[in-house]
């Protein structure tokens, strides 16, 4: 079906878009007979009433039942919007009844991290260090249940929505703001931020994953294993000393602090074909080689020489190495 309705009335997929379904028809219904009656009656007393010769332009300023209707009616209609609104908006608002999970959402420039509970109904969330599953982008809920959105914005002010499910909530520095989200069936549903928010705002997407909730619990332990692999003991020095670098600034690994996004996504550099697109195959050595002399391996490359000495080069390559 062609865009032409907003996405939580032509496909709602969440209670949150359904609630709001009847009152975008209802005054859709009502601003279509407005239009009608309002231009009807303009175009009708154009004509009829209009001056020409042999008539005499009929005058009513003052007429006082015109007047009254005028006054009284469109007074009913807002009124009765607002109360609509409002009883719908008690319920949107209302994070907390029957939600049994919540995640803490950060937005900064430009991009959405989604922190899950340490545990939620026997699924484990805690990593290696003991720290609580952090993913940016995408958020992956159950089927069915009602999750609340804990908000904070370290910047500037983001909101967030995803459409399909309905409700948008700002997203502001100072305080945390609260959203509900709940999906009706298994999928995924794009969202992004919808308060311009700086160069990158047109990029600052968001998905959400919605699992059976047979399938949350294994999904859990995916992420969870993903998560746990960039803190491999055996390689935590590697990782202690990359995160100590400017590497941070411009390089993405997914799962870690390293959030730049100059330089290429390393995620999973350890399964590349090559490094750079010209030094193969990805092992230690040939790490170690590029850390070192990126401009010798690759003349004009934008990555620059750090300056590393080969113990703390070679241990960053060994932690690179096993990003898969
Ligand atoms: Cu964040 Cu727009």
């Amino acid at each position: 079906m062609p865009p032409v309705l907003p996405p939580w009335v032509s496909d709602p997929a969440g209670p949150a878009a359904r609630e709001i379904v009847p009152v975008y028809w209802i005054m859709f219904a009502a601003a279509v007979v407005v239009l009608v009656i309002v231009y009807g009656a303009i175009f009708y007393a154009g004509i009829k009433y209009r001056e020409r010769p042999g008539v005499e332009a009929k005058q009513f300023h003052g007429h006082n039942l015109l007047e009254l209707l005028w006054t009284v009616i469109p007074t009913i209609m807002v009124i009765s919007f607002s109360i609509l609104s409002f009883q719908k908006l008690l319920i949107l608002n209302d994070v907390d009844t029957g939600a049994d999970m919540t995640i803490k959402v950060t937005a900064r420039q430009w991009s959405f991290t989604f922190e899950y509970p340490k545990e939620y109904k026997g699924v484990s969330f805690v990593l290696r260090d003991q720290s609580a599953l952090k993913i940016g982008e995408e958020l992956h809920i159950p089927v069915g249940t009602k999750v609340k959105l804990e908000m904070r914005a370290n910047d500037v002010i983001h909101s967030f929505s995803i459409p399909n499910l309905g409700g948008k909530m700002d997203v502001i520095p100072g305080r945390p703001t609260y959203l509900a989200i709940q999906a009706d069936r298994a999928g995924t549903f794009k969202g992004q931020c919808f308060e311009f928010c700086g160069d990158g705002h047109a990029d600052m997407l968001l998905r959400v994953v919605a699992h059976p909730t047979s399938e949350y619990a294994a999904w859990a332990k995916t992420a969870v294993d993903a998560a746990n692999l960039p803190l491999d003991p055996a390689t935590a020095r590697g990782r202690e000393l990359y995160m100590a670098q400017a590497c941070v600034g411009c390089h993405l690994i997914r799962n870690t602090p390293s959030n730049g996004r100059v330089g290429p996504e390393l995620t999973k550099i350890g399964s590349k074909a090559n490094i750079a697109g010209v030094l193969s195959p990805v092992n230690v050595d040939n790490l170690t080689r590029w850390i070192m002399d990126p401009g010798v391996v690759k003349p004009g490359t934008a990555m620059p020489d750090l300056n590393l000495d080969e113990p703390t080069a070679r241990a960053i390559a060994q932690w690179l190495s096993t990003l898969r």
